[in-house]
């Protein structure tokens, strides 16, 4: 492999999201409104070939490691047979998946078969009217049936469970949650609520911190911090009289910029060098003009170069992007 891909801050790209799809099944108040948002056109939608294309090229630049995201995956027509054809991309590690689990107890076996390593699953609380209000969805069963199915398969792993932590909502979650953790084989994982909301209604007092959830949760179910891998986003704890691991992502109060190792294409073919990007790079024109692979990698080192150095949420002057986190990809 020749020149790897860098940034003009001395970071090496080797992790990247896709979203496979701008649709999604869920209204999480955190991420679209409650009508949802206008759908992009299909012919707008990067083909399973435009997509496998791009991996390829990424992966021959380096990247190992793949997370499919949406929207919702799974809502995307065919989902598995794309799975198969980018877990066969020569140079990746690892291809992941991030869903809201709904069609989990449909897909589990499929996605398993085309070769899924790992599985996130966003559930933002364990109480079904809890689960119904901020997801505005009455799926909490139909959630956890799903991640019993996944679990079935001990190819995927390890399988984590994902929580938006939010002022005023979370607090309560956090017992549950780590009970959750103690007691099956899933990892749990709270996510800072990041100014990624289609309703543009963040604030920074909103956010509830991963230090407070640590703390809430020391105090019934004591924890001890385990070593940190290489641009990993959560500090993750275990518990000190048990089994069980449970973490905490906190890209507000602690911001992990600088060793941040990733990249995000959306369902169009926009290659994002930050969650927060105000500009972005179009990959698709030059994929449906006839560039060549050469011209393609050009334009992404370039765009790859100039990666924003850090967000700056919660700072004068934070513009939100654009776009919510269904139509970025998580
Ligand atoms: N802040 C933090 N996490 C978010 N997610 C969606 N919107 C936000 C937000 N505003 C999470 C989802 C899912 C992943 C794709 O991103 O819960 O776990
Ligand atoms: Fe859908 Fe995920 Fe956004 Fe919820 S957070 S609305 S599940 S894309």
């Amino acid at each position: 492999m020749e020149d790897l891909l860098v940034d003009g801050h001395g970071r090496r790209i080797s992790d990247l999201r896709v979203s496979v799809t701008d649709r999604c099944n869920f209204r999480c108040q955190y991420c679209m409104p409650a009508d949802g948002l206008p759908w992009l056109d299909r012919t707008a939608v990067l083909t399973f070939e435009e997509i496998e294309r791009l991996v390829r090229i990424f992966a021959s630049l380096g990247v190992t490691d793949l997370r499919l995201t949406g929207g919702e995956p799974l809502v995307r027509r065919d989902f598995p047979r794309l799975v198969g054809m980018l877990s066969r991309v020569e140079g990746l590690d690892d291809v992941s998946l991030t869903t809201n689990g709904y069609l989990l107890e449909r897909d589990a076996a499929a996605l398993v078969e085309a070769g899924i390593n790992r599985v996130n699953v966003s559930i933002d609380s364990l109480q079904r009217d809890r689960f119904f209000q901020i997801t505005r969805r009455d799926s909490l069963p139909q959630v956890l049936r799903g991640l019993d199915e996944l679990a079935k398969h001990p190819e995927v792993h390890p399988i984590k469970v994902n929580a938006v932590a939010i002022r005023g909502f979370t607090e309560q979650e956090a017992i549950p949650f780590a009970e959750f953790a103690r007691s099956t084989a899933f990892q749990v994982r709270f996510i800072e609520f990041m100014p990624l909301d289609a309703d543009h209604a963040w604030s920074a007092d909103q956010v509830l911190t991963g230090e407070e959830l640590r703390q809430i949760i020391d105090a019934v179910h004591p924890i001890e911090e385990l070593p940190r891998e290489p641009s990993a986003t959560a500090r993750v704890f275990r518990f000190r009289d048990g089994t069980g691991e449970i973490g905490f992502i906190n890209p507000v109060s602690e911001p992990f910029c600088s060793d941040c190792n990733r990249i995000r294409l959306t369902a169009e073919g926009k290659l994002r060098t930050c969650l927060f990007s105000i500009h972005e790079t179009d990959l698709r024109e030059p994929l449906r003009s006839g560039a060549t692979d050469a011209d393609i990698e050009r334009v992404i080192r370039d765009a790859v170069w100039r990666k924003e150095l850090k967000h700056n949420v919660g700072e004068p002057g934070f513009r939100q992007p654009p776009r919510s986190m269904s139509a970025i990809g998580g």
